[in-house]
């Protein structure tokens, strides 16, 4: 069986073979192959049998924005002719033009070339010049042709659409490591096949917070094994994969790199386009694979406001459309609220992570004892900082409260504190985030990071969501942490939209913009 892939460096020693050969006395220099092929605006294929030989290549050049895309070359090896090989990857260029927007596709093709032309003009391409004596040293015409691609997906695309590099469902790999869980994931378009999480969380316990060096460190050592897991679980090898993901950021920078150096060894090593894909999204994406929503039902309706609430992160996002249209509303301009519950466990001697222990002992406060303040929420605050939050004003007045009580020799009221802490922090979230709906019109919020694991959190935002008119969507749990299956779950709704993989020069972006969907 013939497969079409992307081609690699390594196989430039067949590429440049079969050029000798198909265009002798007027083929590319091996030089000028290896630049093509590596280039940032090309896209190169192969043809290759089932031994991994090659049988034709192909490549499109097509600078994004441009709006033009021109083929460079379609060859054949003589042996495997007439077996539809040009016209295959003819249709994967034309689908890729496509993908990169580009309206217009030219190309040129040997005036003595009949059957070649004949394809051509089966996929819609006209001739629009002659170029006199082009082909050297025999002196060959070159016919120049065009295609204007029509408005709307066009027949070659969907036929390839339907066989090759991006299938409607495609089978992803997504590797997250922005913080400190290794999180490898396996999806089929929205079908979640394996979600395998390793978390570095205990080690970082005794520092009271995630520690960079340890995360980049613990990231390397768990990531072979997840991997290897995730396959197990979703009972797919390595090769029957159509894209690696990875998260690119935002992030710790060396847990990111980790990351992203792994799924281009594993995208390179196995031919397999990579999708570099933003975390804050990702957690958006998750919803996609949730049939099963923890608060909510149905599927993920757009547009929405997203609350995202994690140890490293606080953003507000509308997102309009998954794939092309994510607009930043607003985000911390300090803590991130699952670190202010990091810190505030600290200040009350509760280990870390902090979340969790918070709940448990408000479980027994009352959250009216102290009215802590509401960070960003006065008058003049709101008007440059409507949407975003700060949590360390919070934090101190904790701590005040904490050392006054010690002043004075009396009992620190764990229960209490956590609970009013606790009260202060959801109240902050959900006024600012149903603010967020009602000015935009956006009756519907959703909920992702890991301090949606704060009861109080979800209870609230049931309750005023309910009274606001506002549709409130939560993912199970397991999908709103940090996993890796939210970040195959987007590169598999990047595909299935049509978006080209990611540059292998991409590299990891610690402050990686919520706009940057795909880098
Ligand atoms: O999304 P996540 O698993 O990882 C990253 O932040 O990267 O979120 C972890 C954060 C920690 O700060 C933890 O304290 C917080 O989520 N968290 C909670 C709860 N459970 C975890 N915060 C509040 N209430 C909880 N029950
Ligand atoms: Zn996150």
């Amino acid at each position: 069986m013939t497969r079409l892939r992307r081609a690699l460096a390594s196989d430039l020693d067949a590429i440049d073979a079969l050029e000798q050969a198909t265009f002798p006395g007027d083929a590319w220099s091996r030089e000028l192959l290896a630049a093509e092929l590596t280039g940032e605006h090309g896209h190169y294929l192969v043809a290759v049998d089932d031994a991994d030989a090659v049988l034709g290549y192909a490549g499109l050049l097509a600078p994004r924005g441009s709006g033009q895309a021109d083929v460079q070359t379609i060859a054949v090896a003589a042996h495997a002719r007439r077996r539809g090989i040009g016209a295959a990857l003819l249709d994967a260029l034309l689908a890729e033009a496509e993908a990169r927007d580009a309206d217009e596709v030219f190309l040129e093709v040997r005036a003595d070339n009949p059957s070649a032309e004949a394809l051509y003009v089966s996929r819609g391409f006209e001739r629009i010049a002659i170029r006199t004596a082009y082909y050297q040293p025999d002196g060959i015409d070159a016919v120049v042709m065009r295609r204007i691609v029509p408005i709307g997906r066009n027949e070659a695309a969907e036929s390839t659409n339907s066989h090759d590099s991006e299938p409607p469902s495609a089978l992803v790999l997504g590797i997250e490591t922005s913080c400190d869980e290794t999180g490898i994931g396996i999806v089929r378009g929205d079908e979640l096949l394996a979600n395998v999480i390793a978390s570095s969380m205990d080690e970082h316990a005794r520092y009271g917070g995630v520690v960079p060096e340890i995360a980049a460190r613990a990231h390397l050592e768990a990531l072979t094994p997840t991997i290897e897991q995730a396959l197990q679980d979703a009972g797919v090898t390595l090769d029957e994969l159509d894209a690696i993901a990875v998260t690119s950021g935002p992030g710790l920078a060396g847990a990111l790199m980790v990351g992203v150096g792994a799924a281009k060894a594993l995208a390179v090593a196995t031919g397999k386009p990579f999708y570099a894909v933003n975390h804050l999204v990702g957690h958006v994406g998750a919803d996609v694979l949730n049939h099963e929503p923890l608060v909510g039902d149905g599927a993920l309706e757009l547009p929405t406001i997203a609350l995202l609430v994690s140890g490293g992160h606080t953003s507000l996002l509308l997102v309009r459309d998954l794939t092309s249209d994510v607009e930043l509303l607003g985000e911390t301009i300090d803590d991130a609220a699952g670190e202010a519950f990091d810190k505030v466990a600290r200040l009350l001697g509760l280990p870390y992570p902090g979340g969790p222990e918070i709940d448990r002992v408000a479980a027994d406060g009352d959250a009216r004892a102290i009215r802590f303040p509401r960070g960003l929420t006065n008058p003049k605050d709101l008007e440059r900082h409507r949407y975003d939050f700060s949590f360390s004003g919070l934090k101190t007045a904790v701590a005040r409260h904490v050392e006054a009580a010690q002043a004075m020799g009396e009992p620190v009221p764990v229960a209490d504190v956590a609970a009013s802490f606790r009260e202060a922090v959801v109240d902050v979230l959900l006024t600012k985030a149903l603010a967020a709906c009602r000015d935009l019109g956006v009756p519907r919020l959703l909920l992702g990071g890991g301090v949606v694991a704060n009861r109080r959190l979800r209870d609230a935002a049931v309750e005023r969501c309910a009274a606001a008119g506002v549709s409130l969507r939560i993912p199970p749990l397991r999908l709103c942490t940090d996993n890796g299956a939210m970040i195959a779950s987007l590169a598999a709704q990047l595909i299935a939209a049509g978006k080209p993989p990611s540059s292998l020069e991409v590299g990891a972006d610690s402050t990686l913009p919520v706009t940057v969907i795909q880098a």
